[in-house]
């Protein structure tokens, strides 16, 4: 008996450690064979079981139907803001109906994307969980809720009430969520739509061993109420201690004074919102007093003293109008989704990538379908998913052209490669020519001042322009004969050409647009060859030396200098004038990074994972897979899981994606664009 009530505490003790606090003291393999040894005890013993074991987790009969369960209060909902106007009339709505207050404190809290549980313990043990229904009437899903880590079956700490009620949110973690569905895929199985969905169908399963199978997890948010003569004083009060007997709370809670306190705490919050880990629609605003919410009441469900603010959505539905194939640099054909403009991630949107043609397969996309469209932080408009409950009758299959759209030469689809290509070279090619030309004058590359999308355009249509030394060969006449543009303009087009012509080894190399050879590689290439020369003449097995060349760049690189026309356009640019420092021969050991070890973790939002390395191991650091103690320094972005919580028991220092760029920024790198 005794036995078996250690182990239960220390299965608990660890679950705590784990899912609430994300501070696991043992391993994976360590707490399974406490569970098992635990488990063995009580098979042999099912007089030593108990209801709260953590055995007993999964362990509930499939229910035909879920109990109905009425609330003891009702859970309410909560009226929603979009502006700081908003917030501030709120504000001054709850001072106006509290006689003798002038400002008073509010808890903001991250409104967490997820679905509504209210949880009853009765001496300190989970007895239900029930889902807000219609708000008066909800399903008891209990058996479900019992499989959730983060969730406590037995309470710890003390002084917690006989009966109460906890109200939270249940939710799947970003990088759970992930890491769920890439297995489901593996095994062939459907994967969640997203998040907040995958979340309420899991709860929803009638077998309980389907809902343990998904990674839920919890944060709590509010005490329904309570039995006893415990009597918190304020929402920041009762947080602390619902965390104390063993609840997950968002550690990202704060208590403020003013509109203003609240607004910044809004900002701050969406600024942070694609590096979460988990998805968050606003922010809810409380009157921090428990007595000062009892004063402001509700009215029609709502309570007067909170408040939603809605942050922009980043998912909404739209039609798919067309879809249109662009011609990149390389000849790649990449299809690009036409769409009805709509409102999304707070700017309107027209287009979005599909990438390829496997995407469009993936998704089962058809012209005319209405799709949801994901625009998350920063990033490009994705299309995520279609609604084929409503695809129109005459939605049409979406083919691959037979024939590049620019110049008509065949479109061919290599057997290796998901990339469809023009088969032209850029110099048959006048949609290849245009991007290869602004790649070249693009800021990473020459940075020519003026030379735009438009005059480019022109260029090319009226064939003034075949490659990028034909640039250094317009005269004046040529530039101001081109359309909306004079004289003026002209000479600083002019002059703009002059100056780029003294340019950096690593941006000449960039700058020829060779497949795979992004800033990162050109510059890894410019100090490993520092020479034109060195460059052209290297075999294959000479380019797979530089750190971040593999067979396929080398592969590309070796091609390009194979071509005559390519070293016959090198060789006019530099014959023009283009020219370079000399690359410094550098020293390993004085390199700014000599001696740090990095390790990059999450996903990176503006750079390239291999381009951050690249430029890390340019500046002397080594990149690793894997946190230890020779770990110098932690990149982590959104959806880092165990690394970085490695790196936070070791005491490492954590950066940001946006504290690398300024750090490359430092040292001379510029990759902000
Ligand atoms: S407090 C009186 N706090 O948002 C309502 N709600 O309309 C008390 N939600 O479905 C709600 N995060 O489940 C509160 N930190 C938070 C929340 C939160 C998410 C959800 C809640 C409800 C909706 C409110």
């Amino acid at each position: 008996m005794q036995q078996a009530e250690a182990l239960r505490t220390r299965l608990n003790h660890h679950l705590h450690r784990y899912h609430v606090l994300d501070d696991p003291e043992i391993a994976d393999a360590e707490y399974d064979a406490l569970f098992d040894q635990l488990h063995a005890l009580e098979q042999a013993h099912p007089e030593l079981r108990s209801e709260d074991s953590p055995t007993q987790r999964v362990g509930a009969p499939a229910l035909s139907e879920f109990a109905k369960v009425t609330h003891v209060l009702p859970m309410l909902s909560l009226d929603k803001s979009t502006s700081a106007q908003d917030i501030d009339d709120w504000v001054k709505r709850c001072l106006g109906r509290l006689p003798g207050e002038t400002q008073i404190s509010y808890t903001c809290e991250p409104k967490i994307d997820g679905v509504a549980v209210a949880l009853t313990y009765e001496n300190g043990v989970l007895v239900q969980a029930a889902t807000r229904g219609d708000g008066q009437i909800g399903e008891n899903i209990l058996a479900n809720v019992r499989t959730i880590g983060a969730i406590p079956l037995t309470l710890i700490g003390e002084g917690f009430p006989n009966k109460f009620e906890v109200r939270g949110e249940i939710y799947i973690a970003l990088d759970d969520f992930d890491a769920f569905n890439k297995r489901a895929l593996e095994k062939g199985s459907k994967p969640l739509i997203n998040p907040r969905n995958g979340a309420a169908g899991s709860l929803r399963q009638l077998d309980s061993k389907i809902t343990a199978s998904r990674p839920l997890t919890m944060f709590c948010y509010s005490l329904g109420w309570s039995e006893g003569d415990w009597v918190p004083e304020s929402q920041m009060q009762v947080l602390e201690s619902l965390q104390g007997w063993g609840f997950r709370v968002n550690p990202l809670v704060e208590v403020v004074t003013d509109s203003k306190g609240c607004m910044d705490y809004i900002d701050n919050i969406l600024e942070q919102r694609s590096r979460l880990g988990y998805e968050i629609d606003g922010v809810v605003v409380k009157v921090n007093s428990l007595e000062q919410q009892s004063i402001l009441g509700a009215v029609t469900r709502k309570p007067r003293w909170a408040i939603a603010y809605k942050y922009p959505a980043e998912e909404a539905t739209t039609q798919l109008l067309n879809v249109e194939f662009q011609v990149g640099r390389t000849g790649a054909i990449t299809p690009v989704a036409r769409l009805a403009p709509v409102f999304v991630g707070g700017v309107t949107v027209t287009n979005a990538t599909l990438h390829n043609m496997d995407e469009i397969a993936r998704l089962g996309l058809h012209v005319g379908d209405r799709v949801m469209i994901r625009r998350a932080g920063d990033v490009i408009p994705q299309v995520a998913s279609v609604i084929l409950s409503q695809r129109p009758g005459d939605a049409r299959a979406i083919e691959l052209p037979t024939q590049c759209p620019s110049c008509n030469s065949a479109i061919v689809r290599l057997d290796d490669e998901v990339v469809a290509r023009c088969s032209a070279n850029r110099n048959h090619c006048p949609a290849q020519r245009k991007e290869c030309l602004r790649h070249f004058a693009s800021r990473l590359a020459f940075d020519v001042d003026g030379l735009g999308d438009k005059i480019i355009e022109q260029l090319v249509a009226e064939d003034l322009v075949k490659n990028s030394a034909d640039l250094f060969k317009l005269d004046a006449a040529q530039i101001s004969g081109l359309e909306r543009m004079g004289e003026k303009s002209a000479k600083n087009l002019l002059q703009a050409l002059e100056k780029s012509k003294q340019t950096t080894f690593p941006r000449f190399i960039y700058s020829l647009g060779i497949r795979e050879v992004g800033e990162a590689t050109a510059l890894s290439l410019a100090q490993h060859f520092r020479t034109l020369d060195g460059l052209q003449g290297a075999t294959h097995e000479a380019l797979e030396v530089v750190d971040d060349v593999g067979p396929v760049v080398a592969d590309s690189l070796y091609h390009y200098f194979q071509d005559e026309e390519n070293l016959a356009v090198i060789e006019q640019l530099v014959a023009l004038g283009v020219q370079w420092p000399e690359m410094p021969v550098v020293d390993a050991q004085a390199l700014p990074l000599a001696g740090e070890v990095w390790v990059l973790t999450g996903t990176l939002e503006t750079l390239a994972r291999n381009a951050a390395k690249a430029f890390l191991l340019a500046l002397g650091a080594k990149v690793a897979g894997s946190v230890s103690a020779k770990t110098t320094k932690v990149v982590a972005g959104p959806g880092a899981g165990s690394k970085l919580e490695k790196a936070q028991q070791l005491g490492l220092t954590v950066l940001e994606e946006k504290d690398l760029i300024t750090l490359l920024k430092e040292h001379g790198i510029d990759v902000s664009d």
